[in-house]
């Protein structure tokens, strides 16, 4: 039986799905420029069935794939679950085979030689190729098109890791992505391996490192130089998954360390820089870059734990207040070992959901773009209720000059990741459209809208209304036509669902 009842997670906007959909022609309130040529695909979390564990976190829940399509004025919509085998297992068996996150002691016997993947975090095309990202997994391979399923890839035999991050990156100079796989070889295990695709996506070369700390590690940097790989201080053990909970806690005594390796380099060249433990919680960089033997990264960054899904390890209480960030620009002297921070903006606390123009990627750059609580934009309690801690708020910071515009999608709307669109291949930095998804507390549905990203306070330009809520985001992506061609309604013509 399929009741969600007993899971208090599974509530409004958070409430799971369960179908597939695809919508011809969206509806269109206001004009969608031309510049919005091209594909945005989101990751999304909807589960299948109820968890088979109390209190599960929605970070265990099934990926689900959404795409818009955009060209002309028109946008066709498609959402498909990502075919994992722990996805195909569970509907053939009509329940929940696995239980507390990543903690395989907690499956079901059924689920013992099957992968834990849930492909439920980030969409990245590279090369033509469409996959859905997982940091403890291999990355599952999509059709771009379809989005029907392929497999769990490895790239031609030659991921030699356990696990591959949600958060490639693509150098936009060279067209090379750079990754990294952390617990690389399986739970538990320190080591690191930090891989390098060539532009037509072939696996080059993988190197090797060990951690100074197994800990999460959500998200890397990559310069035109370095690649730079932050530890933090959620932490993991035996004892904690035979006890049966799940995979982290966070341990308040655990220093931030940052390893710093040439791109160029091998296992003995990475340095390990080694901080306090108020900067072992960065969770999403926006950019990084490399001057002279400085290696420069901005990022906002919790002083404790950001997440009270993950407790902390001393038993002591949340703190609210340490989950907070604030943007800092961290310096690394190369030279001196010297690790040197700076708050970028002060009194201003956003989300780790930073986002950029990620054609300045490795480069100087001057806007982000993030996703906030704003309790001083106009909010309808009544028709939405109360705001708390949901994200109501888009910001525009200048990086050069330390201020911020801000804009929202309406006063019961709430917003998801912001995505930078350039108004051109050849536009200046930030010249363009910042497009998302905002969920109307109101109505119970879902909007994407447009937002033109230099006439940022006016809102949104244009929304996509869709007679449906959404199902959760974690991160999105967009990519051009140009960078992935598509015959708009043909390509991608009904294929029927995927039965497997
Ligand atoms: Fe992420």
């Amino acid at each position: 039986m399929v009741d969600f009842s007993g899971d208090p997670s599974a509530r409004g906007f958070y409430a799971p799905l369960r179908f597939e959909a695809d919508l011809h022609d969206c509806q269109v309130e206001g004009t969608l420029p031309a510049a919005l040529d091209g594909t945005f695909y989101r990751s999304c979390v909807d589960r299948r069935y109820p968890p088979r564990v109390a209190n599960d976190i929605p970070y265990n829940a099934d990926g689900a794939i959404d795409m818009f399509r955009f060209r002309d004025g028109h946008v066709d919509f498609r959402s498909r679950y990502v075919r994992t085998p722990r996805y195909v297992a569970e509907r053939r068996e009509r329940r929940a085979l696995f239980g507390a996150y990543r903690n395989k002691y907690t499956n079901d016997p059924l689920a013992t030689d099957l992968s834990m993947n849930t492909a439920n975090t980030t969409p990245i095309v590279h090369a033509g190729k469409l996959f859905a990202m997982k940091e403890s997994s291999p990355p599952m391979l999509l059709d771009p098109h379809t989005l029907r399923t392929i497999e769990e890839h490895d790239f031609g035999g030659r991921l030699g890791a356990t696990s591959f991050t949600a958060h490639p990156k693509i150098d936009p100079t060279t067209g090379e992505m750079i990754a990294f796989s952390y617990e690389a070889k399986g739970d538990l295990s320190d080591d690191l391996a930090v891989h390098f695709f060539t532009p037509d996506g072939t696996l080059t070369r993988s190197v090797w490192l060990k951690c100074p700390v197994v800990s999460m590690m959500h998200d890397f940097m990559i310069t035109q130089t370095h690649v730079i790989l932050p530890t933090t201080g959620m932490v993991t053990s035996e004892a904690r998954l035979l006890a049966g909970e799940n995979h982290w806690a966070y341990d308040p005594a655990v220093p931030g360390y940052v390893g710093i390796l040439p791109r160029d380099g091998t296992t003995q060249d990475v340095r390990w820089f080694q901080g306090p433990p108020d900067r072992a919680m960065l969770i999403h960089a926006t950019n990084a870059r490399t001057e002279g033997n400085k290696v420069i990264l901005d990022a906002p960054v919790a002083r404790g734990n950001f997440n009270p899904q993950f407790p902390n390890a001393d038993g002591s209480p949340f703190d609210h207040e340490a989950r907070k960030n604030t943007v800092r620009r961290w310096t690394f002297d190369l030279a001196t070992g010297a690790w040197d921070e700076e708050i970028l903006f002060p009194g201003v606390t956003p989300t780790s959901f930073t986002r950029m123009d990620d054609r300045f990627i490795t480069k100087a750059f001057r806007w982000s773009f993030n996703l906030l609580t704003d309790t001083a934009l106009p909010w309808d309690e009544a028709r939405a209720g109360p705001l708390g801690s949901q994200w109501n708020a888009w910001y525009r910071f200048d990086h050069l000059h330390g201020t911020y515009e801000k804009c929202s999608a309406g006063p019961t709307h709430t917003l998801l990741e912001p995505q930078f669109v350039p108004r051109g291949a050849d536009a200046p930095e930030g010249d363009g459209y910042v497009i998302g998804v905002a969920n109307n507390l109101a109505t119970m549905a879902s909007e994407l809208v447009v937002v033109d990203a230099v006439d940022f306070a006016a809102g949104p330009i244009a929304r996509v209304k869709l007679p449906f809520r959404l199902h959760m985001q974690v991160h999105g992506w967009w990519v051009s036509s140009a960078d992935l061609p598509f015959d708009f309604g043909r390509d991608y013509d009904y294929d029927g669902p995927q039965y497997l």
